[in-house]
Order: structure tokens, then sequence, then C-alpha cells
């Protein structure tokens, strides 16, 4: 039977090219879904030479006929989502196919604020954050005086509501970490207001519209953002983000059950990068991490940062695999990886001279794990006249040492590749038949 029902998540630690692949594969859905996150991510597209940067609006907003929601899960900064919303709609991108969940949470002016201080009280235990105020909103909404989509289109709610949530955040950057908040509690109801004056006709119950434009027998593809290590719940606690970036999350985030037999595409880039604060075993702190940052363009969509680049890490996506229910792989980056000597791929750690298959929960485990890596030899650099003949004749084409890399992560994972993504544009990509 036909899935109605697909998923794209992130398998390593974020941009994977999520982004890409979901734009790829929108053209066939009609409604595309982010469920989690916020402008913490940054997915970037590149079609017909143009490229867009998204964080918040899901990467389907490309095709027309493709409706795009910002689901129940998300935390959304009003700020960023007009800004994406008058970009797209200076391109053309944004006629009546957006949708906001009235139910997401609202990253406020102090949340920004808050994560700022986090970050430095942290120390070696922060995650590095984005600074986009993902933890506090997420924090605020636990303890249950968040502010969600909904109330900034009721103004008496919303004054309640931020009365009591701007003098907690306030105290608490005033009394702990000696920070003054340099907008007061007026002003935020008058930008938040302005905020929803350009949002409002967008917010929907879409937990109810996705119930039933499902029954009608559309197809829906979820979105992920960040990746399976920074997942609040199975990533590398604390370096994670605050959410749960995990496909299980489709059915808190998406808003009802989806009981229906479903595809679930994981991410993975052909080696791997990290931005921010974490162990990362694979690390190549070398010249060979420097030129992979530099050919592959390593730096952050969001941030600018430079991203960590280090070898693959079967350990890190057996477990991702797992906990996703992955059903198949899509394989990014390949053209990046071709022309160094040889390439190496963790297949296990040495975590006190023991051979450990998954990542530990504990941190100490985590800090001393050794990567053992199986070593290949690397295919020549790929011009773009090579990639041109790859997508012209298919995967029967690329170089003999690329497929035995292929290959070798399918059988080890035991898991199919049905996507190989060979440039950042839409149409550098090959499907296979699996
Ligand atoms: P996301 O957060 O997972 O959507 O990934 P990002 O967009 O942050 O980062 C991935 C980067 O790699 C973007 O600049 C993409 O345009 C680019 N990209 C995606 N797939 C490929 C690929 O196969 N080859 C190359 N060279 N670039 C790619
Ligand atoms: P996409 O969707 C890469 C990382 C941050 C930090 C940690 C916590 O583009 O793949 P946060 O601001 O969420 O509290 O930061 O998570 N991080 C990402 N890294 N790609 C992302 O998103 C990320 N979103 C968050 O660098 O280590
Ligand atoms: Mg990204």
């Amino acid at each position: 039977m036909e899935n109605k029902i697909s998923v794209i998540v992130g398998t390593q630690w974020g941009d994977e090219g999520k982004g890409k692949i979901t734009d790829l594969l929108a053209r066939d859905v009609d409604f595309v879904v982010r469920f989690q996150g916020g402008n913490n991510a940054g997915h970037t597209l590149k079609v017909d030479g143009q490229i867009h940067k998204l964080h918040l609006i899901p990467s389907g907003i490309l095709h027309s006929h493709t409706t795009c929601v910002l689901g129940t899960g998300m935390v959304i900064d009003p700020k960023t989502l007009c800004e994406e919303i008058e970009a797209l709609e200076k391109k053309g991108f944004i006629n009546n196919n957006l949708l906001i969940s009235e139910k997401a949470h609202v990253i406020m002016p102090y949340h920004i604020a808050m994560d700022e201080a986090l970050t430095g009280h942290q120390g070696k235990l922060a995650a590095g954050s984005t600074k986009k105020g993902i933890a506090p909103v997420c924090a605020d909404k636990m303890y249950r005086h968040g502010i969600r989509i909904i109330d900034l289109i009721e103004p008496e709610i919303f004054k309640e509501k931020l009365a009591k949530a701007y003098k907690f955040n306030a105290d608490i950057l005033e009394k702990v970490f000696d920070i003054e908040l340099d907008i007061s509690e007026e002003e935020v109801f008058e930008l938040y207001t302005n905020y929803a004056e350009k949002i409002k006709k967008f917010v929907d119950d879409t937990d109810l519209t996705l119930y039933n434009i499902q029954k009608e027998g559309k197809k829906i593809l979820f979105e992920g953002a960040q990746g399976f290590s920074l997942d609040v719940d199975h990533g590398i606690y604390p370096h994670t983000t605050s959410t749960n970036t995990v496909a299980g999350n489709i059915h808190i985030g998406g808003g009802r059950h989806w009981n229906e037999s479903k595809k679930v595409i994981g991410v993975v880039k052909a080696y791997v990068s990290r931005v921010g604060i974490s162990p990362f075993p694979t690390e190549l702190t070398c010249e060979v991490g420097d030129k992979l940052r530099e050919i592959g363009q390593e730096f952050g969509t969001t941030t600018g940062r430079s991203r960590r680049i280090g070898w693959l890490d079967l350990v890190q996506l057996r477990k991702a695999i797992r906990i996703n229910g992955i059903t198949e792989i899509a394989l990014t980056k390949l053209d990046i990886l071709g022309g160094f000597d040889t390439i190496s791929v963790c297949t296990v750690y040495d975590i006190d001279n023991k051979l450990v298959k998954t990542t530990p929960a504990s941190l100490i485990k985590f800090r001393n794990a050794k990567p053992i890596y199986a070593t290949f030899d690397c295919w020549d650099k790929t011009t773009p006249e090579h990639i041109k003949n790859f997508l012209d004749k298919g995967y029967d084409a690329l170089p003999v040492k690329m497929k035995a890399y292929i290959e070798f992560i399918e059988e080890s994972l035991d898991c199919p590749i049905s996507i190989v993504s060979l440039g950042p544009a839409r149409s550098e990509t090959l499907i296979r038949k699996i």
C-alpha cells in the first residue's frame, strides 16, 4: 500500500540536508508540516540557480500546490516569521498556502535574553545554543505560563499571561544573572500585537485541518529539524536542543495519532558536522577536517558559525535508525568527499577498552569514546561534468569506490539508501529503486 505519510528526519547533529530533500519530495505531496523546533533550524534550498534559506517555514513552500504548516509542536519567533513571510511573498511563493498552529508556543524577547545568560552559566555543559530562545520558551511551556499563537490574537488573555511570564523571566534575569531586560512589558505587548496583525490570517486549528485532509486521502510530508543527537531525550544530553527531534514526535507536534504506516527517511550526510558544544568522537581537528569544511561550505545557516567536522559515525546512525524507525536513507554531500586519500567510517566505539555499538547515556563514557574506523580508498574529485554524467546515467555510473562506500553504509546499517545527493541543487539527486 502506498504511504500517505512520510517523515524526514536528521540522523546526526543537524544540517544533513533535510531542507533539500524535503523540497525535492514536496513535489509529490499535498501538505508539508514542520512539527517541532523553531528558528534554531536553518534549511537551505537551491532551485533553478536560486538559493532560499528558511528557518521556520517548511521547505515545501516553493511548490505552489503544496500547503505548508507550522505545527503545534513548533516554537515560533514572530519577528523571524514575519520577515520570512515577507521575503517569500516578495518572491511570489505564499498564496493561501501557509497555516500556523494556534497552539504553537511563541518566543518572546525575554527568552532570547535568557538563552544568552544560560549559555554563559552552563559553561562546558552548555550545548552552545543558537541563542534563539529555544530552551527558555520550552521551559516556560512546561512551567505552563507560556504564550501561544492564539493568545497573541486575544489581547485580553495575552495581557494577563504576559504579565505573569514577563515578571517571572525579568526577575530571574535580574536576580540570578544581574541582567536588565531592555524592553518593557508594555513594549512587548505592543510589538507582539503588531506581529499578530500580520500573521492572524494564517492561524488555524492545524491539527483538525490535517485530520480532515488526510481523510480525503491527501499526502502529508513531515519535515524534521535539527538531528538525532540533538533530541532532548535520545541525544547527547545536555548537549542537545530542548525539543524531541525524532520522528515519533509527529504524533504530538503534528497534533493527532498517525496510526497508519509511514515512510521515515533519515537524512545522512556522508561525513558529520556539528555546530555547538559536545564531545564529538569522530571529530577531525586536522587539515582533512579544514578541507572538508571549506569544500562542503560548512558554515551555519542560522548563526554563520563554522561547523565542526568529522568522519561518518555508524554508532550514532544505528541508534538514529532504531529510535526513529527509519525505513530508508537519503545520503547527501557525496560530491564533497571525492579526492581525499582515504575516507574513514567509525563502526564502533572503544570505551575504556570495551567495544560499544550504541551511544552511551553516561557523559563520562561518551567523553571517553574513541572511534574504531574502517578505512576506504576514496574516489577521484568529482567535477560538474562528472556529476552531470552520473545524473544522466544513474546509480550504476557512479565511481566503483563511491558505490563501495554507499553499499558498506547500507549493509552495516541494514537500511536501504534510496536517495543519493550529489550537489545542493534540487536536480542534483539520484533516486534509487529499493
Ligand atoms: P538542513 O538543516 O538539514 O536542511 O541542512 P542545511 O541546509 O543547514 O545544510 C546543508 C547544506 O548543504 C546546504 O547549504 C545545502 O544546500 C547543501 N547540500 C545539501 N545536499 C547537498 C549535496 O548533496 N551536496 C552539496 N555539495 N551540498 C548539499
Ligand atoms: P537544522 O534544522 C545544527 C544545535 C545548537 C546547539 C544545540 C542547542 O538546521 O539542522 P538550541 O538553539 O536549539 O538551544 O541549541 O543544538 N542546533 C543545531 N545544529 N542544525 C540545527 O538545525 C540546529 N538547531 C540547534 O548549535 O548545539
Ligand atoms: Mg541547517
